[in-house]
């Protein structure tokens, strides 16, 4: 057994739906289970219960997490298009990272589909911190095209199909300034899953291909996809496996398996421990602006296989889309500005 130190990672996408949906995860556990996942900086964002998309509930949000998390957290702001106004007040808060846009249909209350709505909400978001698009297909064309006229940074979350790995690609060559994030669930499933797993393989944007997968792998290797996120949307099993005739909610658990996912890559040959680094840690500090955490680090042996259980997590959802599998490089130890926290 050999330990190694990496740097604390972050995680750009979590949902820890707090205030409102304390059911599912709040500060405290969602930070728990970050930290049991090795990171140590993690940016929430504003799909709520009730949507954060005013200074007054970001501010709620802010001092709720100081009380709680146990994690550095950061925030990204909300938009329904109407409260653009609020966006003067928020964007220079250094707790807020970023502003959210959904442009399909999600967990949560803010989809925007009106065009002229999306283009009030690009034109307001006067700031080099990135706006950051749920837009699937159709939605990304349009998303790409208003942040290159309103020359805004543009990250992509949870990219899912070969056609936007492509668009990334071509935006990229032609120097835009969009990055892009995947999710392990993309990697590591295909649609096949959801017959066998019902409601725990529902998520947003859904499985897709083997195709697709391939070529987020691809665009993994070729630098077009720039860092992983977990998008940890806790729901409960209840929620997930609803009685007859219910719809199931939409979204997986990801914090404490996402490293774990990206050691088994490196095991079986796909990315190397650089690229875990970069993907975890040093693009998302980049293109997030992160602040330095001094005298913080993770220790893990990257090559000890552990198999996710089935229970016992530090989540409240206590359930995981991954168990049963064999993954490498289980967190041992976290120390956080010179405290070991985990
Ligand atoms: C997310 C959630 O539950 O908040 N669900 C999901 O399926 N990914 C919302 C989102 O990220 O779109
Ligand atoms: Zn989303
Ligand atoms: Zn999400």
């Amino acid at each position: 057994m050999s330990l190694i130190k990496l740097p604390g990672l972050i995680d750009v996408h979590v949902h820890l739906r707090e205030p409102g949906a304390t059911h599912k995860e709040d500060f405290y556990t969602g930070s728990r289970a970050a930290l049991a996942g090795g990171f140590t900086y993690i940016l929430d964002m504003p799909n709520n219960l009730i949507p954060t998309i005013t200074a007054e509930l970001l501010e709620e949000k802010i001092s709720l997490s100081k009380e709680k998390s146990v994690c550095d957290i950061g925030f990204h702001f909300g938009t329904n298009g109407e409260n653009t106004e609020e966006f003067e007040k928020v964007k220079n808060n250094p707790k807020v990272f970023g502003l959210k846009i959904y442009c399909n249909h999600t967990t949560g209350e803010m989809l925007i589909e009106n065009l002229e709505l999306l283009e009030k909400v690009f034109s307001a978001w006067d700031s080099p911190k990135p706006i950051l698009v749920h837009a699937e297909g159709e939605q990304l064309v349009t998303t790409l095209a208003l942040a290159l006229k309103y020359e805004r940074v543009l990250h992509v979350c949870h990219i899912s199909q070969k056609s936007e790995v492509e668009l990334i690609r071509k935006a990229k060559a032609s120097s835009q300034k969009v990055s892009a994030g995947v999710c392990p669930h993309h990697l590591y499933f295909t649609k096949d899953a959801v017959s066998k797993m019902k409601g725990y393989a529902m998520m947003k944007p859904p499985l897709g291909t083997q195709e697709d997968q391939d070529a987020l792998w691809a665009g993994l290797s070729d630098g077009t996809i720039d860092l992983i996120e977990s998008d940890h949307a806790p729901h409960v099993k209840l929620e997930k496996n609803p009685p007859a005739g219910g719809q199931p909610a939409f979204g997986v658990p990801g914090l404490e398996t996402t490293l774990g996912l990206m050691f088994k890559a490196v095991h079986d040959g796909r990315i190397s421990k650089e690229d875990v680094v970069r993907l975890l840690y040093t693009n998302p500090k980049k293109i997030f602006n992160i602040p330095d955490q001094p005298d913080t680090y993770i220790e893990l042996d990257p090559d000890l296989a552990y198999v996710v259980p089935q229970k016992g997590f530090e989540t409240k959802c206590d359930w995981s889309p991954f168990s049963g599998m064999t993954l490498y490089g289980k967190v041992q130890a976290v120390v956080l500005r010179g405290k070991k926290v985990l």
